[in-house]
């Protein structure tokens, strides 16, 4: 059974479900409705060409306890009733939480064992959601599936014994290189007006970026500044849209070209074909690294200190100010792009899933790459 929630969590069962179906494994699909309108699920269903889930549990958006709740709620008859061997949840957002908790608390009952793909990320910040849905998500789960090696230092950190921790690499990059062929056909870019590498793409919608007026602005003007020397298309997420209203701080939007959500071949066009990226996303990140793309992250931290390690991400300078995004940008397009794989951590080949596959099976993969020392 996979369970997909929210946007960022689409692009990681994808190509998990597909390599459990050529598996010839019996696959169920949850979708909890934590994200609901078509540019932020439907579309990417059919971008990424998965299947109708085979239920929806509609819970939609609320407070954070509301949410999780109705999706425990939603949840546990389904697991009741169907009692698969394994549950699989992704990423770090409510959804993936909720259903951990679900499982571990009917474990002696269904004997449904429990994996988290994208295992053992840490931010080191409590105040995010995420952390809090990634510590205990880990800590419910019977097989950790880590996209890389850092995730295994974080994991021993916490005390987790090693035979629970599989390392797959990134599944998310399964799903890029598939649909990559199909985002360079498109040429968004071209479409928009906009010359491919003389623009700036950004995303913006963590709390801790948004949720606050004068962080908000800070962001909004550094893009407004950048915008003064190269395009910046801002795709709007829901929640920013909501509070640029809320502050009043529509005039900001206007040196931009700001857009509905973005599909994800629209997205991924976009971005191949920008100058540099400027993100508070932890997909972007990831995403900008395997295609060889400067990106700026918009963070004080990241759970993905490898894109920076050995890609192609760098953090703004923190506290955020308008002059230090601006030259964190001006850095990141100075320094080109690379060629797509070019910067690609071990395990970003496109073969994730298949790892995921033989780990479920109890199989390590012959390909099972050894820890490097
Ligand atoms: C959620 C995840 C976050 C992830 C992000 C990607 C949690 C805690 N957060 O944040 O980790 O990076 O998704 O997008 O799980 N809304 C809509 N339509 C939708 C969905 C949301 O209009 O389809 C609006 C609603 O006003 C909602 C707000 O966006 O209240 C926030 O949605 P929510 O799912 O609570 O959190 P995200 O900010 O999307």
């Amino acid at each position: 059974m996979l369970v997909a929630g929210a946007r960022p969590n689409f692009m990681k069962i994808a190509p998990v479900l597909k390599a459990l179906e050529r598996a010839r494994c019996e696959t169920t699909l949850v979708h909890t409705g934590q994200h609901y309108d078509d540019q932020m699920s439907a579309s990417f269903f059919r971008d990424l060409d998965v299947r109708e889930p085979d239920h929806h549990l509609g819970v939609g958006s609320a407070s954070h306890a509301v949410q999780t709740a109705r999706v425990m709620e939603a949840f546990e008859p389904i697991l009741l009733d169907t009692r698969p061997d394994w549950v699989l949840v992704p990423g770090d957002v409510n959804s993936t939480l909720a259903c951990a908790l679900v499982c571990a608390k009917l474990k002696e009952e269904t004997g449904t064992r429990l994996a988290h793909l994208e295992a053992g990320l840490r931010s080191n910040d409590w105040r995010m959601p995420e952390e809090v849905n990634r510590v205990l998500t880990d800590r419910c789960s019977d097989l950790l599936l880590i996209p890389s090696w850092d995730a295994a230092d974080n994991l021993a950190a916490e005390g987790v014994d090693p035979g629970r921790i599989a390392f797959i690499g990134n599944v998310m990059i399964d799903t890029l290189l598939s649909r990559l062929p199909a985002a360079r056909e498109l040429a968004l870019a071209r479409e928009m007006d906009l010359t491919p590498g003389k623009f700036v793409v950004a995303t913006l919608h963590r709390p801790s970026n948004v949720d606050e007026r004068d962080k908000l602005e800070i962001c909004l003007s550094a893009l407004g500044d950048i915008a003064r020397d190269y395009p910046v298309v801002l795709p709007l997420h829901p929640r920013t849209r909501k509070q640029v209203d809320a502050f009043g701080l529509g005039e900001a939007l206007s040196p931009l070209r700001v857009t509905d959500p973005l599909g994800y071949i629209q997205m991924l066009s976009l971005v191949d074909s920008a100058a540099a990226v400027l993100t508070d996303s932890g997909g972007v990140q990831e995403e900008t690294t395997a295609l060889g793309v400067p990106c700026v992250t918009l963070r004080e931290q990241t759970e993905r200190p490898i894109t920076v390690e050995e890609g192609t991400n760098r953090l703004a300078p923190w506290p955020l100010t308008v002059d230090g995004i601006r030259e964190a940008a001006h850095g990141a397009i100075a320094q080109g792009r690379a060629a797509v794989g070019e910067r690609s951590p071990e395990g970003w080949d496109g073969r994730a899933a298949e790892r995921a596959v033989e780990a479920l099976k109890g199989n390590p993969h012959e390909d099972q790459p050894g820890k490097p020392s």
